[in-house]
């Protein structure tokens, strides 16, 4: 069987499966419960100075039968006494030593950090994550994504923190900027062990059309949230891999963050370059027990592909993400539907028609549709509709010798000059007439 154990940085896990900085590491109690479930490592709720929460928290987009595809909170840090947090570390310790316990940390000046950091030091964590993510509440007061929005200021308190620390240092970003890069370099340059992202993003997810005010109403009024859970995945992936690619910062561990709930989800953050991941609004939907589908999907994987260890694969997708200069031109699949399949439900026809490229026709006395080969584009469109699995498949119609990229024309000197262009993809192709549109008056 594959080892899933991980050394972080220096932190051991028995395997990448941590917790993130959240409610379910709020307390000792749940994360020896957690580690009881399977577990590898838990970063506590943030630790820091004092705070008080408000009352609602927590909002929710439901889509359609899917409750919480997205999630958000306009929660603070911990607001336990710090006391009583270092001493359930301690304890946690006890009774889970090969277990990875983070302390995550959020405070103001350099004598706060400096003190914190022996505080958790001497309680027994086996490593720090700085909070430099939360949108909400903190940031206010310039902590959380007020620092992570500034690189400067981020690489000064990274500096600080490095100037004590004794135990490996995570710093946590925040996805509120348009280039991640950005603070991921600054956190690098400032020293920082390893990097983890996502946190959560600036968000309103919806208002209550009676209290006039946004989700979650507080008396009457509400504020931004931090949006996460499985809707930000996509844009967690994007920002691990800017990251992985980038030549500065490559050699630092991830720890990716961001709409895990799955073992598919954890390999693929681990093809994008993390080596461990964490998990907050999976684990308060359905409880700890979602580790154990996380690990046995995981070894099968493994075991399928022929992986020993977590770091045969970390990063393996890496090579394969481009940029779309970098794209076969010539490559070409069009949309076969399997009639055999089709229930006949037109939401293909629609789709193309409306949305895309005319390339689907319903011939009459049937309600089987039909792809018209050559003003298919090979959009994907009508197979993304399609409610039957496998029904619509995108087939391959080149032969595989002709290679062509942009960046190749460019180097070439061949890039367009005119719409005449031979390659161009719209020269020449199908269009209605616009009076079309009019016939069903006749
Ligand atoms: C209710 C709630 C409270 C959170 N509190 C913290 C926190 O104290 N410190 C922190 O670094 N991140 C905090 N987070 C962010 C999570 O650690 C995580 O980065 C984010 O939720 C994305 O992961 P997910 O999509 O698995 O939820 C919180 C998230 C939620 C939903
Ligand atoms: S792939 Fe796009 S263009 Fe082709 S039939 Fe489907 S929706 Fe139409
Ligand atoms: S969407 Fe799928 S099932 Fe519906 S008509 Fe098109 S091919 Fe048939």
């Amino acid at each position: 069987m594959a080892d899933l154990s991980i050394d972080f940085a220096g932190i051991k896990s028995p395997n990448p499966f941590w917790l993130a900085s959240a409610p379910p590491t709020n307390s000792g109690y749940q994360i020896m419960k957690a580690f009881e479930a399977g577990w590898g490592g838990a970063v506590w709720k943030t630790l820091g100075v004092p705070v008080i929460n408000v009352s609602s928290r927590y909002a929710s987009i439901n889509y359609r039968d899917t409750r919480m595809a997205g999630f958000t909170n306009i929660e603070l840090i911990t607001d336990r006494p710090l006391a009583d947090n270092l001493r359930e570390i301690s304890e946690v310790k006890k009774y889970f030593p090969d277990h990875a316990v983070i302390a995550s940390l959020m405070v103001e000046t350099k004598e706060q950090w400096h003190q914190i950091i022996k505080d958790v030091e001497n309680a027994g964590a086996d490593g720090i994550e700085l909070n430099f993510g939360c949108p909400h509440g903190m940031c206010e007061r310039g902590m959380g994504s007020a620092v992570g929005q500034e690189p400067a200021v981020l690489k000064t308190i990274v500096e600080w923190v490095m100037e004590v620390a004794q135990i490996p240092v995570i710093t946590k970003l925040t996805p509120n900027i348009s280039h991640i890069v950005d603070p991921g370099l600054a956190a690098v340059q400032g020293g920082t062990d390893a990097l983890s992202l996502v946190n959560t993003f600036k968000s309103i997810v919806g208002l209550d059309l009676d209290a006039y005010a946004p989700y979650p109403v507080v008396d009457g009024k509400g504020t931004n949230g931090g949006y996460c859970g499985p809707a930000v995945k996509p844009i967690a992936l994007e920002m691990v891999k800017e990251l992985a690619k980038h030549p500065e910062i490559q050699k630092t561990p991830i720890s990716g963050i961001g709409g895990i709930e799955n073992w598919r989800d954890v390999v693929e953050f681990i093809l994008l370059g993390a080596s461990s991941v964490q998990v907050c609004t999976a684990a308060m939907h359905y409880g700890f027990g979602i580790v154990r589908e996380m690990e046995a999907g995981l070894l099968q994987f493994m075991d399928e592909k022929g992986y020993n260890t977590i770091y045969d694969f970390v990063g393996k997708a890496l090579p394969n993400v481009t940029e779309w200069k970098h794209l076969n031109m010539k490559h070409k699949v069009v949309a076969e539907i399997n009639k055999d399949k089709c229930i006949g439900c037109d939401l293909c026809y629609i789709a193309c028609d409306d949305g895309a490229h005319q390339a689907i026709r319903i011939p009459d006395g049937t309600r089987i549709p039909e792809v018209i080969d050559e003003n298919c584009v090979g959009c994907n469109l009508c197979s993304l509709v399609c409610p039957v699995e496998e029904c619509i498949t995108m087939e391959k119609r080149d032969d595989g010798s002709q290679h062509l990229t942009w960046d190749e024309r460019t180097a070439a000197g061949n890039i367009p000059t005119t719409f005449n262009d031979d390659l161009a993809g719209g020269k020449g192709h199908y269009v209605p007439d616009p009076a079309d549109a009019l016939k069903h008056r006749s």
